[in-house]
């Protein structure tokens, strides 16, 4: 792609402009753009790139395993594996507010970084994968300090104890065109294509209170209903696809035995930038097939809803 070349490269050399020799460290967050942000801020600086990846114990099935294979075994690129679950899943015990959980959340990233950027002796430079509706829905219409609709934890607000200036390699970018940069880096398509996931991870699709236990049943339900939609080949037409694991419990029937387990909701929307979005026509048998696997399969979880909310009104996730 001619643009993306075109922009690849004037991104490396700004880059390299603002950095000089300092160091950089970025948060990975399993995500496309933070995945994007370092492999393309490791092709304009090399080894003056540090990449962290932080477990906050809200990360999907598997996903430290991929995320950390990829970079090490893949690109090389150098990178530190906190697992902080304890210290996040700790600190939240009890919060139940959505905004409240970003806050705590950003408060403890920026610990854990300021941590490990000690530790490799400080870094000149935090770098985000910053996305340019990121920046506009934090940002009001007037340009001043907003009511945001949702205060988006990879956007401003940098601690000034946190003395790093920003590195944003991506703020230009709408999320397909950030797709086609990392296709233009190599990235692996499987990594490319994934749909977008939130810094605070499941802690924004667990409302009311996270508890470890009710993290790893959201990590399996929503395994099977992601890998649902890959075997009815519908993942690429979909932009985002998740669950929900709601605080309300309902009767239900096992064999003979009652039950009083959580409810599951099921999303997934199609968009282009996420701004705006429709709910996915999925057909019934489809979501019948996911609600009676996942209802046999998840302990804790016994009834599924699907969640036709459009945005506007609705936002893509729940909090
Ligand atoms: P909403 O729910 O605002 O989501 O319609 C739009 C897109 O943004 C993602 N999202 C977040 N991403 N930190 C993030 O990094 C957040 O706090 C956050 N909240 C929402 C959401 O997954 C969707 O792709």
């Amino acid at each position: 792609d001619w643009t993306m070349a075109a922009y690849r490269a004037e991104a490396i050399d700004k880059i390299r402009a603002q950095v000089g020799d300092g160091k950089v460290i970025c948060g990975l967050s399993g995500g496309v753009d933070s995945s994007v942000a370092a492999v393309l801020i490791h092709e304009a600086i090399g080894d003056q790139l540090t990449c962290v990846y932080v477990d906050h114990g809200l990360m999907r099935l598997n996903e430290s395993e991929e995320v950390v294979g990829l970079f090490r075994d893949h690109y090389n690129i150098p990178l530190v594996h906190v697992d902080a679950s304890d210290l996040f899943l700790g600190e939240l015990a009890g919060v139940s507010d959505p905004e409240q959980k970003r806050k705590t959340i950003g408060r403890l990233f920026i610990d854990v970084f300021e941590a490990e950027a000690k530790k490799i002796g400080g870094a000149d430079y935090l770098a985000q994968g910053t996305l340019y509706p990121d920046v506009i829905e934090s940002v009001s219409p007037t340009g001043g300090p907003s009511h945001t609709i949702k205060s988006h934890h990879n956007v401003g607000g940098l601690p000034e104890r946190m003395n790093m200036k920003l590195v944003e390699p991506l703020r230009d970018l709408f999320k397909d065109e950030v797709r086609v940069l990392g296709r233009e880096l190599g990235l692996p398509e499987a990594f490319v294509g994934r749909h977008p996931f939130p810094g605070p991870g499941l802690a924004i699709r667990i409302p009311g209170e996270i508890t470890r236990e009710k993290a790893d049943t959201l990590r399996k339900a929503d395994a099977i209903y992601i890998e649902e939609i890959k075997a009815a080949g519908l993942y690429d037409e979909i932009w985002q696809a998740f669950s929900v694991l709601l605080p309300v419990n309902t009767v239900g029937v096992m064999g003979d035995v009652r039950t009083y387990e959580a409810v599951l909701a099921l999303r997934a929307v199609t968009s282009t930038d996420g701004m705006t979005a429709d709910y996915y026509p999925y057909d019934h048998a489809f979501l019948g097939r996911v609600a009676t696997r996942i209802i046999n399969e998840v302990k804790g979880v016994n009834r599924v809803v699907y969640d036709v909310t459009s945005k506007p009104p609705g936002t893509i996730e729940w909090e």
